[in-house]
């Protein structure tokens, strides 16, 4: 592979900053440099921005666990009262909704369901007609959806500031350690040197972490839960693997890292469906791969999708659900090692895959140990992409208490 492919040569697309601007603002998902560069994780430098590190993954565990759990037991008493279909999708949705609520800012759903509420409705506003990204004037072809945007944009503002607010003023000079009381905790230090957040950063940021939190995770959870009920081989497969691994008692955080075939499971149904369908890039400068010139500027969109179903990289049975190709092989046996990107790439590799992978091996556990599942007749199969990659009728399954 060509240096350049990986290289800082290669930045987000400026006309993504106008087409997305309400979504994600300046937020890290479409930031170029300064505060963002610092805000990475794992690629920050070593003296700057958040240390992930520092977010009490214990805590966070727990309220997924309490939430989860929450939601299963109002899935019994819907079966207990005769109605075995499930909307496992639109479950699944609200409580990672409330999962990174509690755990990221510190509030309740109710709360934060006013902004998910806001973001979907945006999100529905902005990517469900065709769109003319880069068309100049396009703003003025479309108003009515550029005025909604707009609106519903600065309603989202109004919320993050009133929660960032009240987050402020309840720490007591304790900083809390959820993801918004480490990015004040962040800007706190920095602006010793005069790096302050403005408002409107911090309003970004959260809700780049609001949305880029919680809808991904639930789309990696609701997949799977449609592939799994397609295959109950692989449910009892897992359900064996819960038993060796975590034991009969209650959940134990610190094991379900070793969950290694749930993990080859989550792989194959990020590859088959990503929530992120694609990845899009704009060379900074000219940039040679191979025999290729790619002038500066040029912008490159990744079909995630269509990369993840090719039969010259996967082989003939690339359609088919195989977790166990990733039984020896991170890449899953795929013949070119960009050819798997569920989380990106490079410098801008999803900075959320660790904490993404707990979720789903707590909620998934949780949900097998207490339930068998199989595809609802009334489900409709209808993938769909509004900037990520959804079930287009939802997604109902026929549950069994187990
Ligand atoms: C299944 C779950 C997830 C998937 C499939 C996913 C996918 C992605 C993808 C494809 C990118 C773009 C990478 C690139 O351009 O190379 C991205 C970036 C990002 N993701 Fe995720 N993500 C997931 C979960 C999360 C979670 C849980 C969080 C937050 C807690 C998160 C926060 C972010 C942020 C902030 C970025 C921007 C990183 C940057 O540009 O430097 N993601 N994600």
């Amino acid at each position: 592979m060509a240096s350049g492919v990986m290289g800082k040569s290669w930045g987000k697309p400026r006309v993504f900053k106008h087409d997305r601007e309400p979504m994600f603002g300046n937020g890290l998902v479409m930031a170029e440099d300064s505060f963002n560069g610092e805000f990475c994780g794992k690629n920050a430098p070593k003296n700057s921005g958040i240390d992930y590190s520092l977010i009490n993954i214990i805590a966070m565990s727990s309220l997924m666990v309490e939430s989860t759990t929450k939601m299963l037991d109002k899935w019994t008493a819907l079966i207990n009262s005769g109605n075995h279909e499930i909307d496992v999708e639109r479950e699944i949705t609200a409580t990672a909704g409330e999962i990174i609520a509690k755990a990221s800012f510190g509030i309740s759903y109710e709360n934060g369901s006013k902004v998910f509420e806001k973001l979907r409705a945006m999100q529905i506003t902005l990517f469900k007609s065709n769109r003319y990204v880069g068309v100049p004037f396009s703003k003025l072809i479309s108003p009515k959806k550029t005025i909604e945007a707009k609106k519903l944009g600065n309603e989202i503002d109004a919320l993050l500031l009133s929660i960032i607010k009240a987050h402020k003023n309840s720490n007591d000079g304790c900083p809390q350690k959820d993801l918004l009381g480490l990015l004040l905790q962040v800007d706190r230090v920095n602006g010793m040197s005069g790096k302050m957040l403005t408002t409107r950063q911090l309003v970004d940021e959260c809700k780049t972490f609001f949305f880029g939190g919680h809808e991904t995770t639930a789309l990696a959870l609701s997949w799977t839960l449609l592939l799994l009920a397609m295959h109950p081989d692989w449910q009892n497969i897992l359900r064996e693997e819960i038993r060796q691994v975590t034991g009969d008692k209650e959940i134990d955080f610190t094991k379900v890292a070793g969950l290694k075939k749930m993990g080859w499971v989550m792989n194959e149904v990020l590859r088959l469906y990503p929530p992120s369908p694609n990845v899009q890039r704009q060379a900074r400068e000219d940039i040679r791969v191979n025999d290729l010139l790619i002038p500066n500027g040029t912008n490159m969109w990744i079909d995630v999708v269509a990369m993840h179903h090719d039969p010259k990289l996967w082989g003939e049975d690339a359609n088919e659900f195989k977790p166990e190709r990733f039984k020896d092989d991170l890449y899953g046996g795929c013949r070119h090692k960009m050819g798997f990107l569920p989380f990106g790439f490079g410098g801008r590799m999803c900075i959320g895959r660790n904490l993404t992978a707990m979720e789903y091996k707590i909620v998934l556990t949780l949900i097998l140990t207490r339930f068998s599942f199989s595809v609802s007749p009334t489900y409709s199969h209808s993938p769909a992409i509004l900037l990520s990659l959804r079930p287009g009728n939802g997604l109902q399954l026929i549950l069994q208490p187990i």
